[in-house]
């Protein structure tokens, strides 16, 4: 029996790397998945999936297509009658220091993140809230899921990145939205943050091929479990939450939180006052820029 079994995913960016690797352990777990790529690759993945012994079919758009992603809803539906897991994961770097950015380089990246996590979003949303309400009273709705996909450079912040990490750091704070706005309609909502070696990054030297038989920390393939996991019934508590999953490790990020407060007392602050209170604000923290905040690299 498997953890996903009689479950349904729509997948983005299937085609390769990471998001193939969720597809191919979502239908080995028991789902039927929708592999979803802008590029011809989703279809040999999806036959792959089939002739593996799994249920699968390719759905060639981009995840920017707003119309596009609400015809791959329906025929999500169509297909397999429903539909319980969207995966958010497609996406691209086009990395230039902000000086260096080209308008187009910020654009089409910000899109395919951000933009191409609220398409799936709404379609599915508009499904699950549509099918909560036509329930009868008593009866509960089933649980859904929404899995996002972001970046540590969403999460502190990636120099050379201002589209690609505002966009992640965006997710984020999607993934919060999500939770709050679809949990009554049964959906859960978590966010990822991956690190492992794939097209996108397999030019930067600490992802270069593995050699040896040992572990391979940055074999995609150990990300997917976690998805699994939170895509499963056994998460179905699990909310709002954001991971960075890598290799062996799983981190829980600590909520962005309230660090020192101060007031002035029912007026104005001055810019004197600001001042006088800076060791009260700070305490022994450092007022300068965070250190980068993630696991250490292997
Ligand atoms: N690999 C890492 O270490 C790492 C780190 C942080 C975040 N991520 C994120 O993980 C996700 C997967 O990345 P990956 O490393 O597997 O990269 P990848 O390039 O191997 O795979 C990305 C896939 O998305 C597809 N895609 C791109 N634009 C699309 C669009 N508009 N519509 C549909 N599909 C589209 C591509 O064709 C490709 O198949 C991305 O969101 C990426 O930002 C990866």
């Amino acid at each position: 029996m498997g953890a996903l079994d009689g479950k349904v995913a729509i997948i983005t960016g299937a085609g390769q790397g990471v998001g193939r690797c969720h597809a191919e352990l979502f239908a080995a777990e028991g789902a039927a998945v929708v592999v979803n790529d802008f590029a011809d690759s989703c279809h040999e993945v999806a036959a792959a999936i089939n002739d593996a012994g799994g249920r699968a079919i390719a759905e060639q758009c981009s995840v920017t297509d707003w119309d596009a992603v609400g015809a791959m809803v329906k025929r999500t539906i169509q297909e397999f009658g429903d539909l319980d897991i969207v995966v958010n994961n497609a996406g691209f770097v086009r990395d230039a220091m902000v000086f260096s950015m080209t308008e187009e380089q910020y654009d089409t990246v910000v899109d395919v993140h951000l933009k191409g996590h609220v398409t799936t979003a709404h379609h599915a949303g508009a499904y699950w809230r549509h099918v909560a309400k036509s329930l009868g009273d008593g009866e509960s709705p089933k649980q859904r899921r929404v899995i996002n996909t972001t970046s540590e450079s969403g999460l502190f912040g990636g120099p050379a990145q201002a589209n690609y990490g505002s966009a992640k750091g965006g997710i984020i704070t999607l993934t919060r939205i999500l939770a709050k706005e679809l949990g009554k309609y049964g959906v859960t909502s978590n966010c990822i943050a991956p690190r492992a070696r794939t097209k996108m990054n397999e030019m930067i030297p600490m992802f270069a091929p593995h050699e040896g038989d040992g572990f391979d920390p940055y074999d995609p393939a150990h990300v997917s479990p976690m998805l699994a996991w939170l895509a499963s019934d056994h998460a179905s508590d699990v909310n709002g939450q954001t991971f960075i999953v890598t290799g062996d490790e799983i981190h829980r990020m600590a909520e962005p939180t309230v660090a020192a407060s101060v007031t002035a007392g029912d007026q104005r602050w001055t810019v004197d006052a600001i001042d006088a209170q800076r060791s009260a604000l700070f305490g022994a923290d450092s007022p300068s820029l965070p250190p980068w905040g993630g696991p250490p690299m292997r």
